[in-house]
């Protein structure tokens, strides 16, 4: 299959380069539909396939879904074993697409947690996809950002030991370096799917100024046209960063 080319709609305004989504309400879909919750992590798989695909056709540098958080390995015994094997099939399943569309993937968050045979199909799907010149697709899993925030810290502590850090420097940026994966640039949209209205312990750091989306269609049913409806809402935000907008009377007067 060849490569989708992309064929960007015109969203009316700015357009993120970082989407990060909350992929929430898998249990709440399959439930409304008198299946058990397992059915709901099953058919959020299509979902995962046809966002990262439209996501990288329209030009999206970086994707990062939140799959699975720290917190999630206290649910029971079954459900976890379920998503650890779907996760795994997942992996070996979407090569095919993800070489199709140019996608590179790689996971962030204490990836040793995982189960040896999801950790194997994952760094062998990580490397097969290093060379992909398209989307960058990050799986969260195992992730959780006070976690990664202490593990941060705990590196940092490391080096300042080993004298290679100087704690009379430490920075914004300095922290930034020990995260996970601190190149990629932060998320510019966070979207979260169900209409829960939390972050659930998800890139803190990195979210500090993202514009937030709640959809309220569950993870299963997030596709195309919800994913459009968010960049169509996210084109009319004006982003400030805790400035003003440059073009306002009011910013030129107080730089006069
Ligand atoms: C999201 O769906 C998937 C994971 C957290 C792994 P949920 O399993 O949280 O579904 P709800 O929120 O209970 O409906
Ligand atoms: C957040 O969803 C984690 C993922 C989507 C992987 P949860 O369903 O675990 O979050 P809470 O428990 O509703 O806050
Ligand atoms: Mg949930």
């Amino acid at each position: 299959m060849a490569r989708k080319k992309a064929e960007r709609p015109d969203f009316g305004g700015p357009f993120p380069e970082h989407i990060a989504i909350i992929m929430d309400g898998n249990g709440r879909w399959a439930k409304g539909r008198g299946m058990r919750r397992v059915f709901g992590h099953k058919e959020g798989i299509g979902s995962v396939r046809e966002i990262t695909t439209e996501c990288a056709a329209l030009g999206v540098k970086s994707l990062t879904l939140y799959a699975f958080s720290v917190e999630n390995w206290k649910r029971p015994k079954p459900e976890v074993a379920f998503l650890m094997s779907l996760l795994e099939e997942f992996l070996v399943k979407e090569r095919p697409t993800l070489m199709d569309n140019a996608v590179r993937l790689r996971a962030i968050g204490r990836i040793d947690d995982l189960p040896s045979d999801a950790l194997a199909r994952l760094r062998e799907t990580e490397t097969l996809t290093a060379a992909n010149d398209g989307m960058l697709l990050r799986l969260a899993l195992s992730y959780g950002a006070r976690t990664e925030i202490a593990d941060a810290l705990k590196a940092f502590a490391r080096d300042l030991q080993a004298g290679r850090a100087d704690a009379g420097s430490i920075d914004e940026e300095t922290l930034r370096r020990y995260l996970y994966d601190p190149a990629t640039p932060d998320p510019d949209l966070l979207i979260r799917t169900s209409g829960e209205m939390r972050i659930s312990n998800f890139l803190l750091w990195q979210i500090s100024y993202a514009e937030i989306y709640v959809a309220k269609e569950c993870w299963p049913e997030f596709r195309t046209p919800q994913l459009h409806a968010a960049l169509a809402d996210y084109a009319k935000r004006v982003r400030k960063f805790g400035g003003l907008v440059s073009d306002a009377p009011e910013a030129s007067e107080s730089k006069a």
